[in-house]
């Protein structure tokens, strides 16, 4: 999703400028041209200015002046949007301000007040709850409300919202909308008037943007604004080319079939009835009971909103019997029995307290911005990387600065932009690493030194640097390296700092007195750890080597090199040309782990390690590795029936293949299960072949065969 797409984006200066220069040259262009017949400009360049202003005045609404040129086409205006009347007005949502669980819960106490049920606390109900509320509760979509009528099946007429009472007659463009029927399919009422969103999918508003530079126009930035100014255009032919899509909601009135009763008596069965005549309704909208689960609603599209293909500002409950909407009836414009739920903002400004720098395992300087705590989307942030110095230079983040904070879905906190308007005088100077660093690691000293073509800063104190040496023992310790349990980052911190442990192997020399004596460490505790560092001595040849750190040594090269060489000595004598030959090892891998076993240092540490007692089985090597699936990425999504993803993961990389996170061109097969998202949309885009299960073990079986 683009990151760019901002809700009410403000013009710059620049761009408040450059409207009204476009309108007074416009204005003069058309003068000449229709007043004095003495053309300026070629038709194609004032068309170009034209559609300019057109996309500032689109992307940034507040620009849009009553006497710009583009109100005023050749009298077309008041024909293509006649003023029209709704029968039904149309309605507003109330929005509930809390944008956490307790909104839903309290609209839920609300709706069974005024119907003169039980409010009891959720906790309470042990039993199914006969005064539980069914509701629809379905995404509010962010384009702009269409109502459109059809008579004898046949779209006659769509209007904007407009004022909720008076609104516009977009007919024609509406008409190029492909997924609006012109004309309705099965048996339909008469008279029929339906309700939707008309909205725009990022990856359409991409493709307009695309165009708009092609042609050297300014990009559009958001969908509704280009939605709404699309509805607006004068030439239905554009309306057609920009592909918006329309999701039906509701109708605005109740047919009543030839008995004189109304033919539904749900929501739900609203929806139905629209799709079944032929409208997009959108799959996400659940009939669900109780507060509970409309929680569990708003928490789901918390979470899948970043993989939506289309905006939306929250979710909207509706309560689902039709007489009970009856019952509850409106208040002014909004109707008692709807309630629209946000989510928490996902971006919010705070103020930079800090830059610091961090030294990470392989000795990486890494800017750290420390915030004034602020929650976004329900989460505090106090901290965020600012990942090198380009970055931090670049965005130019200053200790002081306001600046907006983004956290989307599960996604790591960022900086967005920074507040320079709020950027206070007495505001810290440009960040620069060596400059505040003066050259010097901040942990040990050392020189720092950036390589031609890297990114980033290194300290190249090795492990002679405590923040290294700390890194460098809790990676040796995580699970998924020779896993020590219970050595965590504050005991790490507690050993180096002491002075107990100043090498690896100093882990297993570690004795019951050094660690009962820490601070706020029991015996218990310290016998659990000794325990822990016990067990870890048996492991095996990967996680071993995966623990050392090497740098570009992941878990899968790890795998590779003791599958190929079988032993560690052979892979500690190997040269450069003989690492090159394990599968997955390239020329910088190969170089990265001769640079560290040529270091006396490091094969003095494992020489030790392995006189601690630390074992592996070792064999020989491997007499063909399997690599019949070799060269080939795999992508996993969703659930597998039987395998969990772990397994899946290892079979594949037991056959050579590599497991990757996401979906790309160069990805050999997407392996996709029970409720895949969006990595499976990639896929069928990228044309990239998609397995189910069974496909999978036909793969790996098949290549089996092959040996
Ligand atoms: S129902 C009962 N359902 O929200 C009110 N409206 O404030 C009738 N909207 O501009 C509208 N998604 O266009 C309804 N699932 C949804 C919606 C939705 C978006 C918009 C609607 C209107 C605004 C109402």
């Amino acid at each position: 999703m683009n990151k760019d797409l901002r809700p009410n984006p403000q013009p710059s200066t620049i761009d408040i400028a450059r409207a009204e220069q476009l309108r007074v040259m416009l204005n003069h262009y058309a003068h000449a041209y229709y007043s004095l017949d003495k053309p300026e400009v070629p038709d194609a360049e004032f068309d170009r200015l034209f559609v300019e202003l057109q996309t500032l005045e689109t992307n940034y609404p507040a620009l849009l002046t009553s006497d710009s040129p583009t109100q005023r086409v050749g009298g077309k205006v008041s024909e293509a949007f006649r003023q029209v009347r709704h029968d039904v007005p149309m309605l507003s949502i109330k929005t509930v301000t809390d944008t956490k669980a307790s909104g839903a819960i309290l609209f839920d106490q609300e709706i069974r007040k005024k119907l003169g049920k039980a409010t009891r606390p959720q906790l309470q109900q042990l039993f199914d709850d006969p005064d539980e509320v069914e509701y629809v509760a379905e995404l509010k979509f962010d384009g702009l409300a269409m109502s459109l009528r059809y008579e004898d099946g046949v779209l006659v007429l769509a209007a904007t919202r407009g004022d909720g009472e008076v609104g516009e007659d977009v007919t024609e463009n509406v008409r190029k909308i492909p997924e609006i029927p012109l004309r309705l399919m099965g048996k339909a009422p008469a008279i029929l008037e339906v309700r939707g969103e008309v909205y725009l999918r990022f990856d359409k508003l991409e493709a307009i943007n695309r165009r708009q530079k092609e042609l050297g126009l300014p990009k559009f930035v958001n969908p509704r604004n280009t939605a709404a100014g699309t509805i607006r255009q004068l030439d239905s032919a554009i309306v057609g080319q920009r592909q918006l899509s329309f999701f039906a909601y509701a109708l605005a009135a109740l047919p009543l079939g030839h008995d004189g009763k109304a033919l539904f008596d749900t929501h739900w069965k609203v929806l139905e009835a629209l799709r079944g005549w032929g409208f997009k309704v959108c799959s996400y909208s659940r009939c669900v009971r109780g507060a509970s689960e409309l929680v569990a609603f708003h928490e789901l599209v918390a979470r899948e909103r970043v993989v939506l293909p289309f905006a939306i500002d929250g979710v909207v409950y509706k309560v689902n019997q039709l007489d009970l909407q009856t019952q509850l009836g409106f208040r002014a414009r909004e109707p008692n029995w709807a309630v629209a739920h946000k989510f928490p903002p996902e971006e919010q400004p705070t103020s930079v307290i800090e830059i610091d720098i961090q030294v990470g395992r392989t000795g990486k300087l890494t800017p750290v911005a420390f915030l004034e705590p602020v929650d976004v989307g329900g989460v505090s942030v106090s901290r965020v990387t600012l990942h090198n110095d380009d970055e931090t230079q670049c965005k130019d983040v200053r200790i002081g600065d306001i600046v907006i904070v983004r956290r989307a879905g599960d996604v790591i906190p960022e900086i967005v932009r920074i507040d320079l308007e709020k950027r206070p005088i007495d505001v810290g100077r440009p960040f620069e690493m060596f400059v505040r660093l003066q050259g010097k690691c901040p942990i040990c000293a050392s020189a720092i030194v950036r390589e031609e073509g890297e990114a980033d800063y290194r300290c190249t104190g090795g492990l002679f640097c405590s923040a290294q040496r700390k890194q460098a023992i809790l990676h040796f310790a995580q699970r998924r390296a020779v896993e020590v349990e219970g050595l965590g980052d504050k005991l790490v911190d507690q050993l180096v700092d002491s002075g107990i442990i100043h090498t690896l192997p100093d882990l297993y020399r570690l004795g019951l007195t050094a660690l009962a004596n820490l601070d706020r460490m029991a015996d218990k505790s310290a016998l659990n750890i000794l325990e822990a560092l016990q067990k870890s001595k048996q492991t095996t040849l990967p996680r071993f080597l995966f623990g050392l750190g090497i740098r570009h040594v992941g878990e899968a090269t790890a795998k590779e090199l003791a599958r190929h060489f079988g032993q560690l000595d052979t892979i500690m004598a190997a040269s450069e040309a003989q690492l090159l030959e394990v599968a997955d090892v390239g020329p910088i891998v190969a170089k990265s782990i001769r640079t560290f076993f040529d270091q006396p240092h490091n094969v003095e540490v494992v020489e030790q390690l392995r006189a601690c007692g630390v074992t592996w089985p070792e064999g020989p090597p491997a007499e063909r590795a399997p690599t019949h699936l070799s060269g080939k990425t795999f992508v996993l999504t969703g659930t597998l029936p039987t395998l969990a993803r772990e397994d899946a993961k290892a079979m594949i990389e037991a056959a050579g293949g590599k497991v990757a996170g996401s979906v790309s061109k160069k990805t050999s097969y997407v392996v996709a299960g029970a409720e895949a998202g969006s990595k499976l949309d990639k896929a069928q885009e990228l044309g990239v072949p998609v397995l189910d299960e069974a496909g999978l073990m036909a793969l790996l079986e098949a290549t089996q065969d092959d040996q």
